[in-house]
């Protein structure tokens, strides 16, 4: 029997895919006023169809949950609608889409706030660091700590998203528990000092996102929900006294509500620089029966590795698939890969966005 790669098909719940690279979700800061999914971006998606599936950038479920300028929306009308542009053109390209659903926590400002109020986090601590306004760069605010009885509505509001993106024609959802974001933060006891139901113990840290999850399963059934996490990651100022305990508790949580994946970041240099000694993946790989999904740094020998292995079922490639639209046929062939342009990342037009150009195939 030939070994597994990235380029052997596999299943994904009910879909079928047709090779194992993930398009990372990707925030590029290009939505139109009112936070609404534009043509262009339903193009710079449609370009990228070919992936094994695509995960759309980072979505706010939640005006509140906003923390950096033109990010999308799932949250009104409109956005809905621009999304079903986005999903509709995918769909027509023959990709799969799931979008990842969004509450940066304290990784805000008053600026983004309705009404300017503070930002919300499950301790009122600050991150270190500044973050981008459209007033130039500011230092973090000290977020106000949510009260227990506010927690019942963000979980709605995650469903109330999770219905706004069936609506829109996505094939499934990821929950965004990643990269020191809200719920992120409840996980982390750095960043988790609550005395309630949803802190001190590890089960306690892991209630809000268990609730968030089993909330978006009702809506789309647990085949069509992942989750993304960050053991190793130390991003947005976070740290934990036990990752180890807390994610391999997290994972098996997740995998008793039978999520379709787990996606996780494997962590960098910069994370060990931070203190964090990276759990191995090893470890955790057996904690979830359904696919596991790995992210960070990942080339083509890499992730043909990781699958041989069975310590990945799929890849996700991040800034590669910025600048390389068909990504899977230049990994396939070995074609030349072009390096990303980091200064038009975030926001601007459709130049480092839509202007990357696919290989030309010559008979
Ligand atoms: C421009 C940019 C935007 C990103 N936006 C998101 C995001 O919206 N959600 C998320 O979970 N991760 C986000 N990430 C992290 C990527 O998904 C990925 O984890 C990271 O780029 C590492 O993968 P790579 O080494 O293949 O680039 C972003 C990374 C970059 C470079």
């Amino acid at each position: 029997m030939t070994q597994k790669n990235l380029f052997t098909t596999c299943t994904l719940g009910p879909y079928q895919l047709s090779n194992r690279v993930v398009m990372a979700p990707l925030t590029r800061n290009r939505a139109a006023p009112g936070n609404i999914p534009t043509p262009l971006m339903a193009l710079y998606y449609k370009q990228r169809a070919s992936a094994g599936f695509i995960i759309t950038e980072a979505t706010q479920i939640m005006p509140e949950g906003q923390g950096y300028p033109n990010t999308p929306g799932i949250h009104s009308q409109q956005q809905i609608e621009g999304w079903k542009q986005v999903t509709q053109t995918v769909h027509e390209a023959g990709g799969k889409i799931f979008l990842q659903l969004w509450h940066v926590g304290r990784i805000s400002h008053s600026l983004y706030q309705p009404d300017h109020v503070l930002p919300v986090a499950p301790s009122a601590i600050a991150p270190s660091g500044q973050v981008y306004t459209l007033e130039g760069m500011k230092p973090y605010e000290t977020p106000r700590a949510l009260e227990t009885r506010e927690i019942p509505h963000i979980i709605e509001c995650y469903r109330i998203g999770a219905k706004n993106a069936l609506a829109a024609g996505f094939d499934g959802v990821e929950i965004h528990a990643a990269n020191g974001y809200l719920i992120d933060q409840f996980l982390q006891d750095g960043t988790n000092k609550r005395t309630d139901i949803y802190g001190g113990s590890v089960e306690n840290r892991t209630r809000f996102l268990l609730e968030i999850t089993q909330a978006v399963i009702d809506v789309w059934g647990a085949d069509r929900v992942g989750v993304r996490l960050s053991p190793n990651g130390t991003f947005n100022d976070m740290s934990d006294s036990n990752p180890r305990a807390l994610f391999s508790h997290v994972i098996q949580a997740l995998d008793a509500l039978h999520v379709v994946y787990v996606h996780l970041r494997t962590g960098t240099e910069a994370d060990i620089r931070h203190g964090r000694q990276p759990i191995p993946i090893k470890t955790l790989r057996p904690l979830f029966q359904r696919t596991f999904i790995l992210n960070d740094q990942f080339d083509r020998a890499k992730g043909d590795a990781a699958v041989a292995q069975g310590l990945a079922d799929m890849v996700a490639f991040g800034s590669l698939f910025i600048s390389n639209p068909d990504l899977p046929l230049r990994l396939q062939t070995n074609a030349p890969l072009i390096p990303p342009d980091s200064s038009t990342f975030y926001g601007g037009t459709e130049k480092g966005y839509t202007d990357y150009p696919a290989l030309q195939i010559t008979e």
